[in-house]
């Protein structure tokens, strides 16, 4: 499974690669504002040199040509640009427009098995189901992933599910039996990915026992 990097946060995803987990990075506005950004298109640039993966890049049109237009801009930036659009029906046409260009596009905000059909019948390489958000709203995100998985699977649709809006490791723990592509991870949560009270307690006893018996 890849791990992407979810955050637009230089450090964070110069630490991750430091990890040996950066496969790809995802942002959206919200993570971009977060970090004050002025220059968007150079710091997608600057993200873009961090890793050779895919670095979703989201637009902010909401009709089909203004995506379009905004997604031709955003591609040329870096060769490992992807571009994401909302699932909306303008968005649908703008990824059919922009799949006809060979620009790979990330469907984003999608929060039914049925908006990701109509992402993959529309040519998209990815598509971003948000597991903690259904959850926080009461509903078993990584339900969807699964039926993502069975649906893609029944009519061999090549579309990869990036399971997005993690919360937990448990998110990632079931992404991997459900046989997600791609986890989009927050670093907080990909920094406690590798931590288990019983690993530390047990090296501490080890290395205890070794100090005890050396003398
Ligand atoms: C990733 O592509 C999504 O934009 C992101 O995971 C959304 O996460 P959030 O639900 O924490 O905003």
């Amino acid at each position: 499974m890849k791990f992407f990097i979810d955050t637009a946060g230089l450090a964070e995803i110069k630490e991750a690669a430091g990890y040996g987990f950066l496969d790809g990075v995802t942002t959206n506005p919200t993570l971009l504002a977060r970090e004050k950004v002025r220059d968007a298109d150079e710091h997608i640039r600057q993200i873009c040199a961090l890793t050779p993966g895919p670095v979703s890049a989201e637009v902010t049109a909401l009709d089909a040509s203004g995506m379009a237009e905004e997604g031709r801009r955003l591609a040329a930036l870096a060769p490992n640009v992807v571009i994401k659009l909302p699932l909306t029906m303008p968005g649908l046409a703008a990824c059919r427009i922009l799949r006809a260009a060979g620009i790979a596009v990330n469907a984003t905000l999608v929060f039914s098995a049925v908006q990701a059909l109509l992402a993959a019948k529309s040519g998209a390489a990815y598509v971003s189901p948000f597991v903690g958000r259904l959850d926080e709203n009461g509903t078993d995100g990584m339900r969807l992933v699964e039926e993502i998985l069975g649906i893609y699977r029944n009519y061999g649709y090549n579309t990869e599910v990036i399971v997005a809006s993690i919360r937990h490791p448990q998110h990632v723990l079931r992404a991997a039996l459900a046989g997600a592509h791609i986890c989009t991870i927050p670093f907080a949560v990909l920094s406690k990915l590798a931590s288990h009270p019983l690993t530390d307690k047990g090296l501490e006893t080890f290395l205890a026992d070794w100090k005890k018996n050396a003398g």
